[in-house]
């Protein structure tokens, strides 16, 4: 049986860093990544048959938890009938409807294969769509590696930003602008000079890349109305938050909290998909009337609306939507982060934490940062020795500290029990 170091040192002579994914290979907290073997309900094994309960669930995907037996079966059946066909099934009919069903407002939806091929063609409809080139993104959100969207804030007042990677020309971020996320004076300052030429604004409503941070309501609420006044769309990109927060989104969440909100353009993917490769983008049917055959808009997929990845995805949807299903969840997700507020009070170590649904995030620190500044300000070093201190105890939790965490409707209070053990532990190591 080969060991994950064993692993790791042969995934890197054929994978750039032996992954497929950057924040996989450790490089935040430091030390060797796990190669996971099987996953099943709240747990996962890895190479050496080390269990850990799963707080990534695939980086979202797994709300039902791993294995769940009513989504191995349609997947089965759905494998018996063939992989791809490059030809339209029923079963995307069925999708769409069901994620049309579920988010009133999104009125026609496109089916593609991950979150950065939906916010990238939400970002060309929207162009399209209002003839502009210009779009604001907030530090600290991530819509995926589509060139347009690897900015980074430019330093002091300028707006523009700068290429987040190599390979990304500036030419082609030159229409980015970049603000600080829930930031009313920047918002209304870059709206001031270039509302008028902006096709859109692109947010996670509830953002998951910069650990577990909210939309605060009179940003959002003004952000709405600055888009309206301008003729902007407002872009949700809810690839992580759709239908993990609440069964709406956090779109149905903000629905509820300001009076006659509506976002204009949805992104979304993982639970929609249900670990299968699938996302989706949607809006009105006038919006999505200018998307190709229909309009001058182009975008395709060989594997799109792949008819494995949509009976997945099905299956997770008719699941979630069961009576009851977010109340469990969120109360699960509640007493996780409350209990590792309580314990860490206990220890006497800072730490503060937020939920919805079944996402959360926690900081050592006395208060929730309200953007991206302010949660890379927070204890790093003390974040990757707990981190550490949780692997080795058996919990899994995201490996880096400007990412959330998940838990699923398989975890049960005995793991939470488990995991705020362990925190205990682990705080406690840390103080000596
Ligand atoms: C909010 C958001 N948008 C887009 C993406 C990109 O999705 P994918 O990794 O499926 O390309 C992610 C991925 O984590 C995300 O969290």
């Amino acid at each position: 049986m080969a060991t994950n170091e064993e692993l790791f040192a042969r995934a890197q002579r054929v994978i750039p860093g032996g992954v497929n994914s950057p924040v996989r290979a450790f490089r935040a907290v430091g030390g060797t990544p796990r190669f996971i073997q099987r996953g099943q309900g709240a747990y996962i094994w890895d190479a050496e048959g080390q269990k850990y309960v799963d707080y990534i669930g695939s980086w979202g995907p797994m709300i039902l938890g791993h294995g769940h037996p009513a989504v191995v079966d349609a997947v089965q059946k759905a494998l018996l009938d063939g992989f791809s066909f490059g030809a339209p099934t029923e079963r995307e009919i069925e999708l769409a409807e069901a994620i049309l069903a579920l988010v009133p407002g999104c009125e026609m939806v496109r089916l593609v294969s991950s979150g950065t091929e939906a916010g990238m063609s939400a970002l060309r409809l929207a162009r399209g769509a209002t003839g502009r080139a210009k779009f604001i993104k907030f530090e600290g959100c991530y819509h995926g590696h589509a060139d347009p969207l690897l900015v980074k804030a430019g330093s002091g007042l300028a707006t523009f930003g700068f290429p987040t990677s190599a390979g990304v020309p500036e030419d082609v971020v030159k229409h980015t602008l970049v603000l600080p996320y829930n930031d009313i004076p920047a918002l209304e300052a870059a709206f001031a000079e270039h509302g008028r030429e902006l096709a859109c604004v692109m947010i996670e409503p509830i953002a998951g890349n910069m650990n577990f941070v909210r939309a605060s309501l009179p940003f959002m609420t003004l952000l709405r109305e600055l888009c309206t006044q301008h003729g902007a769309m407002l872009v949700f990109d809810e690839v992580m938050s759709g239908f993990r927060v609440a069964l709406g989104g956090a779109h149905s969440l903000f629905q509820q909290w300001i009076p006659g909100f509506k976002a204009d353009v949805f992104v979304f993917g993982k639970v929609i998909g249900g670990g299968m490769p699938l996302a989706a983008f949607g809006a009105s049917k006038e919006v999505m009337s200018q998307l190709a055959p229909l309009g001058p808009v182009y975008q395709a997929g060989t594997l799109s609306g792949n008819p494995v990845a949509t009976a997945c995805g099905l299956a997770t949807l008719k699941e979630i939507a069961k009576p009851g299903f977010y109340e469990a969840l969120g109360a699960r997700t509640t007493a996780l982060v409350r209990g590792l507020e309580a314990v860490a009070k206990d220890v006497g170590v800072p730490l503060v934490g937020d939920s919805l649904g079944g996402m959360f995030g926690f900081f050592f620190e006395q208060e929730l940062p309200q953007n991206y500044a302010t949660v890379m300000a927070t204890d790093k070093e003390r974040f990757n020795r707990f981190f550490h201190g949780m692997l080795q105890r058996g919990v899994y939790l995201a490996p880096a500290l400007y990412e959330a965490g998940f838990v699923s409707a398989a975890h049960t209070q005995a793991d939470i029990d488990h995991t705020l053990e362990a925190a205990r532990e682990s705080l406690l190591a840390l103080k000596n």
